[in-house]
């Protein structure tokens, strides 16, 4: 009888914790939250994973600081709600932070328990998910939360390409705090209620006179489309939520597996649209991602990046039931031109694919890179390298598809043959030369259009025969830089069935200890 008793009473007790951890920082400071848009880091979580599947880790976590009467505030979880649970009913590792706990502050123990979540994903090989919610570091404490930034920045770092780390910003997230979710691999932010900044519109008035607001500053549109820090910028909480629930449908666990397959019937693979999408005009635009939803599986493209530099578009897409990595010139915007946005975010999604074994199709419709002293001055040269060092090195399946231009460095850079592609196709309407015909022309034959009688007519003439030589792909099919020439209707089953062809491609690089990309 009196063993069952001290039972209970310590069941009491274990239950009495539980709702105080559950509580986080008490039902007034859970309304503001709500007051403001947001909802609390447990209902997010709620709602990220499979119904019943978290399971909770450090629930009764408390703080350790000592100073300015903090002693005397205890909340148990200290901020942040950690554990695991499933997605799509495959393992992810979670971490929350808890705004009503102290503002989601990381303090010393606070940052103990994302380490350890990190710890076990890296172990365990499974995506990482960090919602994050936090005014920065807990300055009650010193240097102990700094130190606690800089363990989980160092565990990022050690698990980037070894599992998929996703960051969610779904309200403040300043000063160092940034650092953790930039170097991971997608940040979705929910507009108008989250902001990212290395200082806020306070310090930036004060040193350099600008007045600005956070939504500007760091805001969600801000981010996903001047800066290109986040890749989504979404509605808001639920649409950020489904944003990480559908990415994962297109990559794997971890390093060392594929990303999963869905079932695929085989059909009529002919697609007669694509037949009709590009212009008779050679200079008149047309919107690749038509070329793309008319290649992929219905309905399945994921654009990635979709605001920043949309002179190229890049996302997740199935094809044949499979996932692959899309990087396409968008000839409607700038005319497609490589410049030194484009180029760094499509040699970021090139790197995340080939980090987790997606396979890559290029489309390449491009007049070259855009020239300019802006372009000059801020590093074209380094950062269109990126992009080239990107392709070069992956080792995933690599296929190109040429549908309209392919011109100058640019032609190189985008997945040839030369850099590793394994199999290129062009479309008949593909131009594939050093420049532009009108250009070239003016070059090689400058003499002979300078002494012509009527020098314009020369060089109309001169552009013909320059084109009629090179504004076609069959000087790269002769050299088998192109291993076929295709009709656009006939591209999505020559991509099924070459990618199947290289599902077991094998290429090891040469040892070293790590490549030194052009950054
Ligand atoms: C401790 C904090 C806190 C912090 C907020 N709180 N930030 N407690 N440390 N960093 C607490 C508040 O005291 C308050 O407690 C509760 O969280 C909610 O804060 P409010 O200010 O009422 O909320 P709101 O008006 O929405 O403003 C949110 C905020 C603001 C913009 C984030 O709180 C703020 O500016 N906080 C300080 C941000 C900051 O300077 N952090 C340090 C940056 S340096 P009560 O008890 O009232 O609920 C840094 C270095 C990292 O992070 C370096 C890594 C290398």
């Amino acid at each position: 009888m009196l063993q069952i008793s001290t039972m209970n009473k310590s069941f009491e007790l274990l239950d009495k914790n539980r709702a105080k951890s559950q509580e986080g920082g008490g039902i007034k400071r859970i309304e503001s939250q709500h007051k403001k848009g947001k909802l609390t880091a447990r209902e997010r979580l709620h709602l990220l994973l499979d119904e019943g599947s978290f399971e909770e880790i450090g629930a009764f976590v408390e703080h350790r600081a000592t100073d300015f009467g903090i002693e005397n505030e205890i909340y148990l979880g200290d901020g942040v709600v950690t554990g695991y649970g499933s997605i799509h009913g495959r393992l992810v590792y979670v971490f929350s932070q808890d705004f009503t706990v102290f503002g989601g502050s990381l303090s010393e123990t606070h940052a103990e328990k994302i380490c350890k979540i990190m710890d076990l994903a890296l172990k365990n090989g499974a995506p990482l998910i960090g919602l994050n919610d936090s005014g920065g570091a807990r300055i009650q404490e010193g240097v102990q939360s700094l130190g606690g930034y800089a363990d989980i920045f160092y565990r990022n770092t050690i698990a980037s390409g070894v599992i998929p780390q996703l960051s969610a910003i779904m309200g403040p997230c300043a000063g160092g705090a940034v650092y953790s979710p930039a170097i991971t691999d997608f940040i979705m932010m929910v507009e108008n209620t989250s902001y990212m900044f290395v200082t806020g519109p306070n310090v930036v008035k004060t040193v350099t006179h600008e007045e600005v607001t956070s939504e500007e500053l760091g805001g969600a549109h801000t981010h996903a489309s001047k800066s290109g820090v986040t890749q989504f910028s979404c509605s808001n909480e639920l649409d950020c939520i489904n944003h990480i629930k559908n990415l994962l449908k297109y990559i794997p666990q971890n390093c060392e597996e594929n990303a999963p397959v869905y079932p695929y019937e085989m059909g009529d693979e002919s697609r007669a649209v694509l037949d009709k999408i590009i212009p008779e005009n050679a200079n008149q635009p047309y919107d690749m991602r038509e070329v793309i939803e008319g290649i992929i599986d219905e309905g399945t493209f994921m654009e990635v990046h979709k605001d920043f530099a949309e002179n190229i578009v890049v996302g997740f897409a199935l094809l044949g039931g499979r996932s692959i990595g899309i990087v396409a010139n968008q000839p409607c915007v700038l005319a497609g031109v490589l410049d030194i946005n484009s180029s760094r975010k499509a040699g970021r999604f090139v790197r995340f694919c080939d980090c987790f074994n997606v396979p890559l199709l290029t489309l390449v419709d491009v007049p070259g890179f855009l020239p300019g002293t802006d372009q000059e001055w801020h590093g074209i040269i380094t950062n269109g390298a990126k992009l080239l060092y990107a392709f070069s090195e992956a080792t995933v399946p690599k296929i190109t598809v040429i549908t309209r231009k392919a011109y100058g460095g640019a032609y190189d850079v985008m997945n040839s043959k030369h850099i590793g592609a394994d199999m290129n196709f062009a479309w008949p309407s593909a131009e594939i030369a050093v420049m532009g015909a009108k250009g070239a022309a003016e070059i090689i034959f400058k003499k002979e259009i300078s002494e012509a009688e009527n020098p314009e007519a020369k060089w109309k003439e001169k552009e013909q025969e320059y084109m009629e030589k090179f504004a076609n792909p069959y000087k790269a099919a002769a050299r088998g830089f192109i291993d076929e020439v295709i009709k656009p209707s006939e591209t999505r089953m020559k991509l099924i069935r070459s990618f199947k062809m290289l599902e077991n491609k094998v290429l090891n690089l040469p040892r070293k200890k790590h490549g030194n990309i052009p950054l």
